[in-house]
């Protein structure tokens, strides 16, 4: 009997990648997917760092699985990612029932790491970030095997798929503790990213999504020295037979530069939207948070964008409650929020991370609780805006990827065969609009008649409706 896996992911786009490529691999191995746990002989945590939130309702997952390992030893436990490469032995410490640790930059190992376990071996640990020797060859060459692995059946809908162009991060923002889990920067080869685009096309995907923690930072050299950066990349990906639309997250506002949105301007398919955190809006903060712009810099990079792409939709993240944010700092944020009209905005209440320049230099001294009414003012402020620039768009028509029935959809009774579908515009928002399953994956336009601050509401543009002003 094959193998029954479960495997259960949270944190960023990256792990949700890495999760479709390590139930790829297992797959090809003969292993089926349960979302029962209690059916499951090999169950995976794929975990995040990123704040203490993310890593508790891990560690309250696995106490779960206490009773169940000792009632059932053969079952595997492994825990990747993030918390594995930041935790390590304290995971084994907390969850001694625990099998195996792998970081995100061994993920290919694994199959070996189950097989071993199953063979009654004692606990392993894979980790390590290539950081320390100044050669990144290890983690360079396992990445470039193991990402073109992919499963389809694994992504939310087999039209839209994430394409790794860049591992790592070097920028240590000192709140930030992904450049302790990911390691150092590294661009793919071009070359490798064309050739998994195309396997993406082969699939049926008509829009992916380049993932970075600075995308757009994105370069490569080669052995002659040929150096490719993010608006080369772009042009490649422009060609490939069969992709509609591409996005890219996260950018960097510092490499936001004229040339870039010049490219993305000249091309058709690379969506007008860019998700660019200012993270806050005070001078003051930034500088502690060391993110090597001042709001000025970024007013500039603002207004090169609208002045550039002028349809294009800006989206942000926010921390609230950093190390010694005071009222009138938080004011100016919330200023910001409003000057910079952002599609959208995640706000986040400041975790300590052990391990960064804050928790080593700075005092975590804004209380949890003017924290919570620090995001909810900010919340409410950016609700407020994408609400007002939703209802722009009544009376437009755009074209929306279909993705398939929304998630009410078995819940409305409708008529014959219409169906509440859900899909997305080229500048990445939320339309919902009554149609039929067969439209899943195709790009149709749609008219848009009412509007919340998350979703455009809107009626398939038939030849009845007649002609329409277009948005993106
Ligand atoms: N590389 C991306 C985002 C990485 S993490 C970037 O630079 O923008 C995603 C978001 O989590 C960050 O943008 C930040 O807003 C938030 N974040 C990171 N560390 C955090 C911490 N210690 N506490 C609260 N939020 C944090
Ligand atoms: Fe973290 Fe800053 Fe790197 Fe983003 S740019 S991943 S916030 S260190
Ligand atoms: Fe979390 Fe790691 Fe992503 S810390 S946000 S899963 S890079």
């Amino acid at each position: 009997m094959s193998h029954r896996l479960y495997i259960e992911t949270v944190g960023c786009q990256m792990n949700m990648l890495d999760s479709e490529m390590v139930v790829a691999d297992l797959r090809k191995r003969g292993y089926e997917l349960t979302s029962d746990v209690k059916a499951a002989d090999t169950i995976l945590y794929n975990t995040c760092s990123v704040r203490a939130h993310a890593e508790d309702k891990v560690y309250s997952a696995l106490g779960t699985l206490k009773l169940m390992k000792k009632r059932n030893p053969e079952k595997i436990i492994g825990v990747m990612g993030c918390m594995a490469q930041k935790d390590q032995q304290i995971i084994f410490n907390r969850a001694p029932y625990v099998d195996f640790i792998v970081g995100p930059g061994q993920l290919q190992q694994v199959p070996d790491l189950i097989d071993c376990a199953r063979q009654g071996e004692e606990q392993q640990m894979a980790v390590g970030l290539g950081r320390r020797d100044g050669s990144n060859d290890e983690i360079k060459r396992t990445h470039e095997t193991f990402d073109p692995l992919r499963d389809p059946t694994m992504r939310p809908t087999p039209y839209q798929a994430y394409l790794r162009i860049q591992i790592g991060c070097d920028k240590f923002c000192t709140y930030c503790v992904v450049p302790n889990t990911r390691g150092p920067e590294q661009g793919r080869d071009p070359q490798q990213i064309v050739e998994e685009a195309k396997v993406l096309a082969e699939q049926g995907c008509l829009e992916i999504t380049l993932l970075g923690q600075t995308v757009n930072s994105y370069s490569h050299t080669d052995a002659d020295g040929n150096r490719t950066r993010m608006s080369d990349l772009l042009k490649l990906l422009h060609e490939v037979d069969g992709i509609k639309r591409i996005k890219f997250v996260t950018n960097y506002p510092r490499d936001m530069k004229k040339e870039l949105l010049e490219t993305i301007r000249d091309l058709p398919k690379v969506s007008p939207y860019l998700h660019v955190p200012l993270q806050h809006g005070s001078n003051e903060m930034l500088k502690r948070m060391r993110r090597g712009y001042t709001v000025e810099q970024y007013r500039e990079m603002m207004y090169l964008i609208w002045d550039t792409l002028p349809n294009a939709s800006v989206s942000s993240d926010f921390i609230v409650g950093f190390c010694g944010e005071t009222d009138d700092e938080f004011q100016t944020c919330v200023d910001s929020v409003r000057e910079f009209r952002f599609k959208n905005s995640f706000i986040f209440k400041y975790s300590e991370r052990e391990g960064t320049k804050a928790a080593g230099m700075l005092i975590d001294d804004v209380p949890y609780k003017v924290k919570q009414e620090r995001n909810n003012e900010l919340l409410a402020v950016q609700n407020e805006i994408s609400e007002a620039e939703n209802i722009k768009f009544i009376g437009h028509a755009v074209d929306v990827l279909v993705e398939g029935p929304s998630k009410k959809a078995d819940k409305l009774e409708q008529d014959g065969p219409l169906k509440q579908m859900v899909g997305r515009t080229h500048c990445d928002r939320i339309v919902v609009f009554d149609g039929n399953e067969r439209q899943a994956g195709q790009i149709l336009p749609v008219s848009i008649y009412e509007t919340t601050p998350f979703t455009l509401f809107g009626a398939m543009v038939t030849q009845e409706t007649g002609p329409e002003v277009y948005a993106l």
